[in-house]
């Protein structure tokens, strides 16, 4: 999705600006550009392709700089519509994160004195503000009054000739200030400028910000307001490659180290007490008739493995829900019904909507997340982190294995809470949760051998994936990674719903890949796998077991982890999909037409 980048400091401002830039590619955008503004002019450099065609502006060119990767929502990708977008007089500099609801009703209203250059909702932004600074006031005081009109959601970063420092805005979309030796930094997002400082501030709804070479101010409702500087425990070196071709296989490889982090002081030594850093009373979670999770994407799979645990070790009926379908319906009452958020980012406009809508019906929320200080985490009652670290690759791998990790040990917080789980179901959840590290190393180990099976097939006409019980969404997710970033086509299916339906597309060449581990009923799936194998296809099967393993025709062997094995399977599968694509060439970190924030509804 779009990022936002900007500095003004004593360093190389168009360098920095620049670098921003290039750490934000991984998002997901189609086109780029960059503003500087230094004494009376205004320098913009913009193109319709990508962030290493921009120019590396120089310091004679401005001391304050914004940039911006746009992806596309109001207008075509081109070098027209990307930003920044300036306004009739060519001072004043915009970038912009969200979107302007109220865009053509301004635009209509703007068309008399003022002449638009492109197709996008943006532009009626530095149009307004041109004509609060035809009045005289300052920069600040014309970004407060066009903030005023607009409706929609917006981070927004300002800069203009003839005007002190950047103006920022933020209204439901994500915006942060850095704070470094030489200057003030402003993002969407912490990693385009993570090397220069781990300082931040998270800027909240309704606030706009002026940053000068030496001072930051924060200002809300028109009030000046104060904003704590928090210590992101995150370095430059989390957020490279590290030697990977990828970022995306970096995070494979870091799923072990991932997991611990996840599991760190959360589960005793001893015993199967666990501790969470949640303040849900225990008394609502014994009062909790249903839980209720809203996600998106990967973080939905993650929700549909949640559910598995729960359901059979909490208690609880569970219902998962694709967050841009969710409405609060159910439950005795809301205030009976958990709603659980399950987003990486925290800043997913689809899961947020959703939480919003069962916060104003009065049901108590809990967002699990990765991302300290994102939205999730100041709009839910409460937030359980997944402790993944940055995730830079488009696809998400190591934040869906801590997703399901750390909804493992929920099951166990709150099968305890109401006193639901056995204490032989509690030992095994416990087991599974602290072998799943060690599981997890063991088929990284084997990635050579992953990556031979992946090319063998790496040519199929389609790839079809099968699992019942916690290996559905692993069959689920596992087709999703492989489509995302092969571009092949690849279905995940309830290995029982094969010959009601997706059966006629099984030929000798679509290899079916059969989750056949512990927890997903592996003799039952067995049995489709005869099915397809009896339509001339090859199946690729996943186990720990020897004795299920037979059924395919080519095996994955897997350690064995209980009731998280079916996560160990996501992982041999994380492989096998990078390596198909790799094969043919994909730009594995940054798919077409994806992003890694979607932040747009
Ligand atoms: O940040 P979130 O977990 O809310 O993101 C939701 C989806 O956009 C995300 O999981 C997406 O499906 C994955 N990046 C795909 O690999």
């Amino acid at each position: 999705m779009c990022g936002i980048t900007g500095y003004i400091g004593t360093d190389p401002t168009g360098r920095i600006v620049h670098e921003g830039l290039q750490n934000l590619e991984y998002r997901g955008y189609d086109s780029a550009g960059i503003a500087l503004a230094g004494g009376g002019s205004l320098s913009v450099h913009k193109t319709g392709g990508e962030v290493g065609d921009l120019p590396v502006p120089s310091r004679e060119d401005g001391t304050r700089g914004i940039g911006h990767t746009r992806w596309s929502t109001h207008g075509e990708p081109t070098r027209e519509n990307a930003h920044p977008h300036t306004d009739c007089t060519g001072d004043v500099a915009v970038v912009h994160n969200g979107i302007i609801e109220n865009y053509a009703a301004l635009a209509d209203e703007l068309r008399a004195d003022h002449v638009f250059h492109s197709d996008t909702d943006t532009e009626v932004v530095p149009h307004l503000i041109e004509t609060h600074l035809a009045d005289g006031v300052s920069l600040l005081t014309a970004v407060q009054r066009t903030t005023e009109r607009l409706t929609g959601s917006y981070a927004l970063a300002i800069t203009a000739a003839g005007h002190d420092g950047i103006v920022v805005a933020r209204s439901d979309s994500p915006l942060l200030l850095g704070h470094g030796d030489t200057g003030t930094f402003v993002a969407s997002d912490a990693t385009a400028f993570i090397e220069h400082t781990n300082r931040v501030t998270y800027l909240r709804n309704g606030d706009i910000a002026h940053l000068t070479e030496t001072e930051w101010t924060v200002y809300n409702d028109g009030a000046r307001v104060s904003r704590d500087i928090e210590a992101l425990d995150w370095s430059a070196d989390a957020a490279g490659k590290s030697g990977y071709d990828h970022y995306m296989l970096k995070e494979i490889h870091e799923q072990p180290r991932a997991l611990r982090q996840a599991i760190s002081g959360r589960i005793s030594d001893l015993g199967t007490d666990v501790t969470l850093d949640m303040e849900l009373s225990t008394e609502t979670l014994q009062n909790v008739a249903e839980l209720q999770i809203v996600a998106c994407g990967t973080s939905y799979h993650a929700g549909l493995y949640a559910k598995e645990l729960l359901e059979t070790h909490a208690d609880l009926p569970v219902t998962v829900h694709v967050a841009s379908e969710y409405e609060l319906r159910g439950g005795r009452s809301p205030k009976d019904t958990l709603v659980v958020a399950i987003t990486q980012s925290g800043e997913t406009a689809d899961t947020l909507a959703a939480l919003r809508s069962a916060a104003q019906k009065g049901a108590p929320t809990l967002a699990l997340t990765n991302t300290l200080g994102s939205t999730v985490t100041r709009e839910a009652d409460d937030a359980l982190f997944i402790r993944a670290g940055p995730e830079i690759g488009v696809a998400a791998t190591k934040t869906f294995v801590s997703q399901v990790a750390t909804a493992a040990l929920l099951t166990m917080h709150i099968g305890r809470a109401r006193n639901a789980i056995s204490t032989s179901d509690a030992a095994a959840l416990r087991d599974a949760i602290r072998d799943l590290p060690g599981a997890v190393q063991q088929v990284l180990d084997q990635a050579p051998e992953i990556a031979s099976i992946a090319r063998e097939y790496a040519d199929s006409d389609a790839f079809f994936y099968v699992g019942r019980r916690a290996g559905r969404p692993v069959a689920l997710e596992s087709a999703l990674k492989l489509k995302e970033i092969s571009y092949d086509h690849a279905e995940g299916f309830s290995a029982g719903e094969l010959k009601h339906g997706p059966l006629a597309l099984v030929t000798d060449n679509t290899p079916v890949v059969a989750v056949l581990t512990e927890y997903a009923a592996p003799e039952r799936t067995a049995n489709n796998v005869k099915e397809v194998q009896s339509r001339g296809a090859d199946v690729i099967g996943l186990a720990s077991d020897a004795g299920t393993a037979r059924h395919a025709d080519v095996t994955i062997t897997l350690p064995a982890c209980g009731p998280l094995e079916p996560v160990v399977a996501n992982v041999a599968l994380q492989l096998f999909a990078y390596h198909i694509a790799n094969e043919k060439g994909r730009p594995i970190d940054k798919p077409r037409n994806l992003a890694k924030s979607v932040t747009v509804e």
